[in-house]
């Protein structure tokens, strides 16, 4: 048979340490959390996650567009400011066309639709394009996304 100590028999609450370390993980915590609410902490940012959907009347969001374009890092090649670098074209320009040779033919058949179409990347009508080591965004980003981001890049 068991004897259960009544509980008001117990001595009072839990020991100051354990009260001490409560506290002290409740700070911890605070600061972490609030780290990461502020955006920075960049590293536990789940990709897609802070990027609002395209709000529903269907027009693509230059805003949404720009937060894309700093998650998927496309200044990394383009330029701190999308200028372009020696190595890669500059992405200022994209309504007059392709500064690109390599993409002329593209945009001469899809004027409209060629910056999206080559973002994309994994779609027929790029199929053998060179893409010169620019990643095919196709697969992580919707179309929605991809029509955003041309919309901001439009909008430079
Ligand atoms: C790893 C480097 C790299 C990254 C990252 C990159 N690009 Fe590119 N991008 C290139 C290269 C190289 C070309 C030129 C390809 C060619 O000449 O055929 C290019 C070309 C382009 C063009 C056509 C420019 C023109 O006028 O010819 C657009 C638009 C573009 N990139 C958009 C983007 C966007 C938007 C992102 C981010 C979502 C991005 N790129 C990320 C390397 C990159």
């Amino acid at each position: 048979m068991t004897v259960h100590t009544p509980i008001e028999t117990r001595s009072g609450g839990l020991p100051p340490w354990a009260i001490g370390l409560t506290v002290l993980l409740f700070l911890i915590g605070g600061v972490y959390l609030a780290a990461n609410l502020t955006g920075d902490n960049p590293a536990f940012a789940i990709p897609g996650a802070s990027v609002a959907a395209p709000s529903g009347d269907g027009e693509p969001d230059p805003a949404v567009g720009e937060a894309l374009v700093a998650q998927n890092q496309c200044a990394a090649c383009h330029g701190a400011d999308l200028g372009g670098t020696d190595a890669f074209p500059s992405l200022l320009g994209i309504a007059d066309g392709p500064v690109s040779e390599n993409l002329q033919d593209l945009a001469a058949e899809h004027p409209d639709a060629w910056v999206a179409l080559w973002i994309d990347g994994t779609v027929p009508e790029t199929e053998g394009l060179d893409r010169g080591g620019m990643p095919a965004f196709g697969g992580d980003l919707s179309p929605e996304q991809i029509d955003a981001i041309v919309a901001y890049l439009r909008s430079l």
